[in-house]
């Protein structure tokens, strides 16, 4: 089969960064769905990983996570799938990625892909759903009811995208979302934030400029050292600070006292990385996805679509995602 690797941890100019290669076919077993990969989407994770984690020796390592694709065969074990349907997930770190023609997923942390939305269009979404989710509900324990304002760092990236979204359509919460420039500033716009502010400028003046001196929550989604002690600042007494990103640095927690702030870290890959007893919420939460987007309240945060899955494609989409000037996701479709 068709897919895309890298033996070297190469910086993205480099030649063999990512390679074109032949590799042998999986094949499913235990609870493992056997998938042909029909789209696929970049996130930061795929180039963290090739330019920190060298493969061994000979070997390659295909990156790769977001998926969208036809169920080919499955295992044994399987019971929610079977061979035909259309499905989109975000995979597991700690194994193959999804840039191949052909790959290997639980079926615990799958979902049926949304019925209105073509492959490239599905693949945007899981891994940064996941995340944007389980940041919102779970870690930060909001509430369809919960009460105040949520500020969303990066509002426009990935993570954002849907974030902003899922935070004006399933809650009550007034949505302040961050961006830099007049595109990125419209894109949050258009995905329903109330009101969106610069994160190059001093953020309690654009708070004040807002008029929404404090807020309840914050969902520091990149540059979380830039902004740290700004967001402590922003932040009401007994407030919310979400964190998903690599911060350069150690975080002083000391400072989080004086208001008992509390810090809550999301991590998507945790439930697939130890097998969690609920890891299977992840299959169920990507179904809730879907059905929101068929229902319409959700849209797709497909932001460029690169063309083909193939080596030179996925380097022009690797660089521009660490350039830090992603609006929305990037996507990848057919071999
Ligand atoms: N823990 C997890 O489970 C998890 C899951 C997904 C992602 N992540 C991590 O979360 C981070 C964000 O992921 P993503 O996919 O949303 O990234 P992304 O799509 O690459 O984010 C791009 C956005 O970042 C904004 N940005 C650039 N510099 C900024 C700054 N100094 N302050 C605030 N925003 C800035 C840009 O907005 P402007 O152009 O308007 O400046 C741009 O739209 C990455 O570090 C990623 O690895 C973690």
């Amino acid at each position: 089969m068709k897919a895309i690797a890298y033996r070297e941890s190469l910086p993205i100019e480099h030649a063999n960064a990512l390679l074109d290669l032949e590799l042998p076919e999986p094949s499913a077993t235990g609870r493992d769905l056997l998938v042909r990969v029909q789209a696929v989407s970049v996130n930061p994770v795929d180039t963290k990983i090739r330019r920190n984690s060298a493969p061994a020796a000979n070997q390659a390592k295909v990156l790769g996570w977001d998926a969208a694709g036809v169920v080919e065969a499955v295992g044994d074990q399987v019971t929610l799938f079977k061979p035909g349907d259309r499905v989109f997930y975000a995979g597991d770190i700690t194994r193959p990625g999804s840039n191949a023609e052909l790959h290997l997923v639980d079926e615990r942390i799958v979902g049926f892909m949304p019925a209105t939305l073509d492959f490239a269009s599905a693949a945007a979404l899981p891994l940064t759903s996941i995340t944007a989710w389980e940041l919102l509900f779970e870690r930060l324990g909001v509430t369809p009811d919960t009460e105040g304002a949520l500020l969303i760092v990066g509002a426009a990236g990935g993570v954002g995208s849907i974030l902003t979204q899922l935070a004006r359509q399933l809650t009550r919460l007034t949505v302040i979302g961050t961006a830099s420039r007049p595109n990125t500033q419209a894109w949050v716009r258009g995905l329903g934030a109330h009101h969106v502010i610069d994160h190059s400028l001093p953020l309690s003046e654009e708070l004040k400029r807002i008029g929404v001196p404090a807020v309840t929550h914050v969902a520091s989604l990149t540059q979380t050292e830039a902004h740290y002690e700004q967001l402590i600042a922003a932040l009401a007494p007994q407030g919310k600070l979400g964190l998903i990103d690599d911060p350069t640095g150690p975080l002083d927690m000391r400072p989080l006292k004086l208001k008992s702030l509390s810090l809550h870290w999301e991590l998507m890959f945790t439930r697939s990385m130890f097998e969690t007893a609920d890891m299977a919420q992840q299959g169920v939460l990507l179904n809730r996805v879907a059905q929101l987007i068929d229902a319409g309240q959700l849209r797709t945060t497909l932001g460029e679509n690169f063309g083909a899955i193939n080596a030179s494609n996925l380097k022009r989409a690797h660089a521009l995602i660490e350039s830090g000037k992603a609006q929305g996701k990037l996507v990848l479709e057919g071999f």
